[in-house]
């Protein structure tokens, strides 16, 4: 390949540095898209033949009679100057050199460009044969997720495991996909979830606030790509779990307060959460009369309500509640229309106070996400292969769309199971 000429597009010009080339286009190139294309050239150092693959990142023209003043006055006037317009224009090239292979008996190794090649050095574009021999060492780890920008060459690349040996980074790698609405964001991170997929002993956990990825990993397809996600990561023989809010256990009270707010209970107590002070107060009250007196997987019962209201028909609680004596007062007055109705009652129990209280209920199939030992593994525990598991990891998709969760869904709820997955991540993390 080295010598087939017809694929040369630029030669080695100046100034140039190793990392850097500055390269001249032969008259054959200037009419074809170069920016973006993958090129190579040869070069000896130390005595050995090292091929160098880069990029074209910008390609300048110039023309250094058109930028004379007295030429620049006659194009004005003729707009050209036959010997000279077109003819005399020379095109330069800037080329980032991505990685370098030295030539040994049994294909290529890595090396490090460590010299400048002489100029005239010819750059070629690098086609699908040359680079499968520069990469063979790294067949098995490499993954292609397209063509390269401007070639018809598949782009390698690499989606390392974060720990070290064999194929790993060593370290983690943080990666964002940011790009404007239908820009194929979501399409790349599908196709770089199967790139990692692969990776097996790295567990998978995607959290979901469109349900996108739930979807998917139920074999429903979204889009029109045409990724089959589930299959593909189900082929590596990895089990998925995807689980709704319904499906989760909470269990700390905080979020029990938080969730008495945002899922509209103390609205029904005339209390609106808009109102935000008040609404805090209440929902303090509450948990202050049935914390340390009854179990949190345990509160929908019609005489955990009765504890929660009698604590706010308390005219101290009231009082702190509403530090207006007519609005504690009217807080009461509602408060014991309930209390004194059993139907109003009921009704209450059922539509607003169950529904809460079951988020942090025990139940088959439902899960905590952490665990500490001597329980059943929470979620997360399962991703972090402490419980034990052999083989490859999950992945375990949190569902947390208001689409995905009918029943239980609320904006707070949504921060709340994010903020305290991360918390979870992070203390786990650092602790390891
Ligand atoms: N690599 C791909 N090949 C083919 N089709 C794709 C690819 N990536 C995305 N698409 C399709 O293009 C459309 C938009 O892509 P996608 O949903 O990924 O965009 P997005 O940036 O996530 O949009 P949004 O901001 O709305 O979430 C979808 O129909 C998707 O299936
Ligand atoms: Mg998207």
């Amino acid at each position: 390949m080295p010598n087939d000429r017809t694929r040369d597009v630029a030669v080695v010009g100046s100034p140039s540095t190793n990392t850097e080339l500055t390269v001249d286009l032969l008259q054959e190139a200037t009419e074809e898209r170069l920016v973006g294309a993958l090129t190579a050239f040869e070069a000896v150092q130390n005595g050995q033949r090292i091929t160098s693959v880069g990029q074209i990142v910008g390609i300048e023209l110039r023309n250094r009679w058109h930028e004379d003043s007295v030429f620049r006055n006659l194009v004005k006037r003729t707009g050209e100057i036959p010997p000279i317009t077109n003819r005399q224009d020379t095109r330069t090239a800037d080329l980032v050199v991505g990685a370098t292979f030295r030539q040994s008996t049994h294909g290529f190794d890595p090396e490090v460009l460590g010299m400048v090649p002489p100029t005239g050095t010819r750059v070629y574009r690098v086609d699908q044969p040359l680079l499968d021999r520069l990469l063979e060492v790294y067949r098995s780890e490499i993954v292609y997720l397209g063509r390269a920008y401007a070639n018809d060459v598949l782009y390698p690349m690499w989606f390392k495991h974060f720990g070290g040996g064999a194929g790993g980074a060593g370290e983690a790698y943080h990666l964002g996909v940011f790009g404007k609405t239908g820009s194929g964001k979501s399409g790349l991170a599908k196709m770089m979830l199967c790139a990692y997929a692969r990776q097996l002993e790295m567990g998978i956990l995607v959290i979901d606030p469109q349900g996108e990825f739930s979807l998917e990993f139920s074999g429903t397809r979204v889009g029109q790509q045409g990724l089959q996600l589930d299959q593909v990561v189900r082929g590596q023989g990895r089990a998925i779990h995807v689980y709704r809010i319904e499906d989760l256990q909470l269990d700390d009270w905080a979020t029990f307060e938080e969730m008495v707010i945002s899922l509209r209970f103390l609205e029904q107590l005339a209390i609106p959460s808009a109102s935000g002070e008040n609404a805090r107060r209440a929902a303090e009250v509450i948990r202050g009369a049935l914390e340390g007196t009854h179990n949190l997987d345990n509160l929908g019962t019609i005489q955990v309500l009765q504890a929660a209201l009698n604590a706010i028909n308390n005219p101290n609680n009231a009082g702190f509640i509403y530090a207006t004596r007519t609005r504690a007062q009217q807080l009461q007055q509602r408060v014991q229309r309930f209390l004194n109705d059993p139907q109003a009652l009921n009704q209450l129990l059922t539509n607003s106070w169950v529904p809460i209280c079951q988020l942090f209920s025990r139940g088959q199939n439902r899960q905590r996400l952490f665990t500490f030992q001597g329980q059943e593994p929470g979620i997360i525990n399962m991703l972090l292969g402490s419980a034990g598991a052999a083989g490859p990891r999950p992945v375990i998709v949190i569902d947390i769309s208001r689409q995905g969760n009918q029943r239980f869904w609320s904006e707070e709820l949504q921060r709340r199971i994010i903020a305290k997955l991360l918390n979870i991540l992070v203390s786990q993390a650092t602790s390891l």
